[in-house]
């Protein structure tokens, strides 16, 4: 069983971040990078690890100075090479040469899936894949976000040094709301945020036996440069989006609260909630919040995140 549910109203241990050595990976925009700035503002030393060089060179500069230690590292985590040189460069600029808290952040979205192709004749097709199967989604959000949880877990978190150090170290999982309910079309993508709390339901009890609190985020949606086209819509009918600032919130209180152990937190227009993800709470399905979505809701539940199947 993981833990109990996490308190969303109790105090963030804010000042228990200070020293303490984060990874965040794709943390030069979006959801990565405010998170970023919390841990920098709070006195953690943070790596942030991305694709976008630029970017997070800039966020790197403008959090120098903040309190604890900043770099950017280049890393892509489709490669495990990448992953690996990440996990190398991140313990040799921590003190310590320990990761605390690590959130596997870095995402992005897939283009709608048809399944039927547009010439039909598709269908009889053997020879090329289904769209995407091997290829980016799958291989950023799903196995990246895998295999950077196990190399930092087994390698970065002190295990392989026989034991892992006091206070538990944390590891914060970016899920969705489309791992819960689905998104219609986004097949890829859903698939993924499944399989991520997946990961989360597999290994949250071995982790916490040995001293790493595993937990997950789970927001809807949000507006980040990921997601422009996508809020662009959603207001257009008058569905409001989450504030950015309660992902991190979410984040902060995963990352500090020594009580949760192998739980979700949803984030919604209203706020924060615990998902559920127990046999208690109906393995996530009794949580689901449609509170602040007011009308416009019957938009999303009848389309992309329906469960009606067949006619
Ligand atoms: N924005 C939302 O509405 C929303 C909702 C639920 C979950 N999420 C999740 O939050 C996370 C962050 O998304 P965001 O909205 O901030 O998007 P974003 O595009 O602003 O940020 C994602 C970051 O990941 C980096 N990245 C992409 N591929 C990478 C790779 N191969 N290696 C290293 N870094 C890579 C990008 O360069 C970018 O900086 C994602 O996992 C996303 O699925 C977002």
């Amino acid at each position: 069983m993981p833990g109990q549910k996490v308190d969303v109203q109790k105090p963030i241990n804010y000042a228990s971040l200070k020293g303490r050595n984060v990874l965040v990976t794709g943390g030069a925009s979006g959801l990565g990078k405010n998170m970023v700035r919390m841990f920098a503002e709070h006195g953690a030393n943070v790596v942030i690890a991305d694709l976008q060089d630029s970017l997070g060179k800039v966020v790197e500069q403008e959090l120098a100075g903040q309190g604890g230690k900043i770099k950017y590292i280049h890393a892509d985590v489709t490669s495990f090479d990448s992953q690996v040189n990440m996990l190398k460069e991140t313990l040799a600029f921590f003190p310590r040469n320990e990761i605390d808290i690590f959130v596997p952040n870095a995402g992005i979205l897939s283009p709608p899936t048809q399944i039927v192709p547009q010439d039909p004749a598709g269908l009889a097709d053997l020879k090329t894949p289904p769209p995407d199967l091997s290829a980016k989604v799958i291989g950023v959000n799903l196995s990246g976000v895998y295999v950077g949880t196990m190399l930092v877990a087994r390698y970065g978190m002190g295990l392989h040094k026989g034991q892992v150090s006091k206070p538990a170290k944390a590891i914060v999982l970016i899920a969705s709301l489309a791992g819960y309910c689905g998104a219609e079309g986004s097949v890829e993508y859903t698939t993924t945020k499944f399989g991520v709390r997946g990961l989360l339901r597999g290994l949250r009890k071995q982790l916490a036996g040995l001293g790493v609190r595993l937990n997950a985020v789970a927001p809807f949606y949000v507006e980040t440069p990921m997601t422009t086209d996508a809020v662009g819509a959603l207001k257009s009918v008058g569905i409001p989006t989450a504030p950015i600032e309660y992902v991190t919130e979410a984040i902060a209180r995963l990352a500090t609260d020594e009580t949760a152990y192998g739980r979700s937190v949803f984030v919604m227009p209203e706020g924060l909630s615990d998902g559920g993800d127990d046999s208690a709470g109906g393995q996530g399905g009794e949580s689901f919040s449609l509170k602040g979505l007011g009308e416009h809701w019957a938009v999303l539940v009848n389309g992309p995140m329906s469960d009606e199947v067949g006619s």
